[in-house]
């Protein structure tokens, strides 16, 4: 596992250049199943940016973040919040949807990406946060947050308050921005999965109005 690095352009001019070099990379085994790489949508000017785990399946097979179940709700979560969807950048830590398949091969099951598997695939999320300028990031459960802030964080030990960005990122060096703040929530897919969907939703959307809060 190489990395995503060596595939991201020196220059790329805009995020439609990443898009287009990411639409290659190789930078670990996880392109091989996958349909294709799912890179980050929205406006280059969004001040916020949602981060996710990795596409799903229907991502992987449109080519875009968050148009399946969770993203519907993320949609609605994010409208409830008082942000403009037009205000948000959504993308994912790791762009190939990791998978397995069922013994009859008809459905594809989500697996969570490793640790090796995130760190090759961050120089993409860093490139993208070097264009956007984002005032606010949200990490949208822990392995987003992991992947931004090291392998100890937790979305428990660490939603509630803004954070400095990237002050408080794992490899500050990676993140060469601007300062920035960072929020930790639950992940949409999460709320979909659990017994209590609607406290979980709650706790999603005033996340959300706290993210909204710290923009200028
Ligand atoms: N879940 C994610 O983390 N990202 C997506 O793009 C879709 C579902
Ligand atoms: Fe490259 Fe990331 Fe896909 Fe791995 S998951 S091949 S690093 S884009």
């Amino acid at each position: 596992e190489r990395g995503a690095q060596e595939y991201v352009p020196d220059d790329p001019g805009s995020i439609e250049g990443l898009r287009a070099a990411a639409a290659h990379c190789r930078g670990c085994h996880l392109y091989r199943d996958a349909t294709q790489t799912v890179f980050g949508a929205g406006p280059e000017h969004a001040r916020v940016v949602l981060i996710g785990e990795q596409p799903g399946d229907v991502e992987d097979r449109r080519g875009a973040p968050f148009v399946g179940p969770a993203g519907k709700l993320l949609d609605r979560a994010i409208a409830e919040a008082g942000l403009d969807r037009a205000d948000a950048y959504v993308t994912n830590v790791v762009k190939h949807f990791k998978f397995k398949a069922t013994a009859s091969g008809k459905r594809r099951i989500h697996q969570n990406p490793n640790r090796t598997e995130i760190v090759a695939c961050l120089p993409w999320l860093a490139a993208e946060l070097s264009l956007l300028h984002p005032q606010v990031l949200v990490a949208l459960g822990g392995t987003a947050l992991k992947g931004l802030l090291g392998p100890a964080a937790t979305v428990s030990g660490s939603r509630g308050v803004l954070l400095p960005w990237p002050a408080s990122a794992h490899r500050p060096e990676l993140f060469a921005e601007e300062g920035a703040r960072l929020l930790a929530t639950v992940h949409p897919s999460a709320v979909l999965r659990a017994v209590d969907r609607d406290a979980l939703y709650d706790g999603l959307v005033a996340d959300l109005r706290l993210a909204a809060s710290a923009l200028t």
